[in-house]
């Protein structure tokens, strides 16, 4: 008889297992995972080529805080952003390959994680978004952060590196080069980190899986 292999030819999981499988163990051990050259090539080709060609009115300045709580804050961060929606074919792939990711996660860590928002960023020579948390303990539902890159050719002297304090202390900072393909994942309550300022151009998408915080009150919609 012939064994019949079923596969899920959407998910493309094959390919990334072994990258998922890195992500989990990294998470687990460390709390956070680096890994250069990451993203599948296609996937960061059709994201760089859709950036190309987005006019720049679809960026937004960014800002600090959500819904009505939101500001403009020129010290803290100056970047610009434009939410993915999947409504491009490149985001739709985006969006089905962090899916894919979230689906391993919860397998295999149990982290119940439930949606997920994610944008593309744009600094330009010189901006920087200065030290923060992505999520405070107890106010807020993001659980991991995650941040790609989509800058070929980066060079060490272009600067822009994600700063991330991996322990308390002075020494315990570890710079990340914001290299086409790597990506970055950590849980967003324990890692204070900041983007310096870059000599060019820098590229990414942040994203941030959430868990869901819905209560008799108030129904937290998933984005
Ligand atoms: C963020 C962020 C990091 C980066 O958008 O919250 O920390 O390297 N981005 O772009
Ligand atoms: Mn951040």
């Amino acid at each position: 008889m012939v064994a019949l292999k079923i596969v899920d030819s959407h998910s493309g999981e094959g390919e990334n297992t072994h990258l998922f499988e890195t992500v989990a163990m990294n998470l687990l051990t460390k709390g956070y995972s680096i890994n250069p050259n990451a993203l599948p090539q296609e996937l960061s080709e059709s994201l760089w080529v859709h950036l190309q060609n987005m006019p720049n009115a679809n960026f937004d300045k960014a800002g600090v805080g959500r819904n009505k709580d939101f500001r403009l804050n020129n010290f803290v961060r100056n970047e610009e952003i434009c939410w993915i929606n999947g409504e491009s074919d490149a985001g739709a792939a985006w969006l089905r390959w962090t899916s894919d990711l979230q689906t391993y996660l919860n397998r295999r860590l149990f982290l119940g994680l439930f949606s997920f928002e994610s944008h593309f960023a744009h600094y330009a020579p010189g901006d920087f978004y200065k030290k923060h948390l992505d999520a405070f303990q107890g106010k807020s539902n993001r659980v991991l952060s995650l941040v790609v890159y989509l800058n070929p050719g980066w060079q060490p002297d272009d600067g822009g590196e994600l700063a991330i304090d991996v322990k308390e202390g002075d020494d315990c900072t570890i710079k990340i080069t914001p290299s086409f393909g790597t990506l970055v994942t950590f849980l967003s309550q324990e890692f204070p980190h900041e983007v310096l300022p870059a000599q060019r151009d820098r590229f990414s998408i942040a994203g941030w899986f959430r868990v869901n915080s819905s209560s008799e009150e108030k129904v937290d919609p998933p984005l």
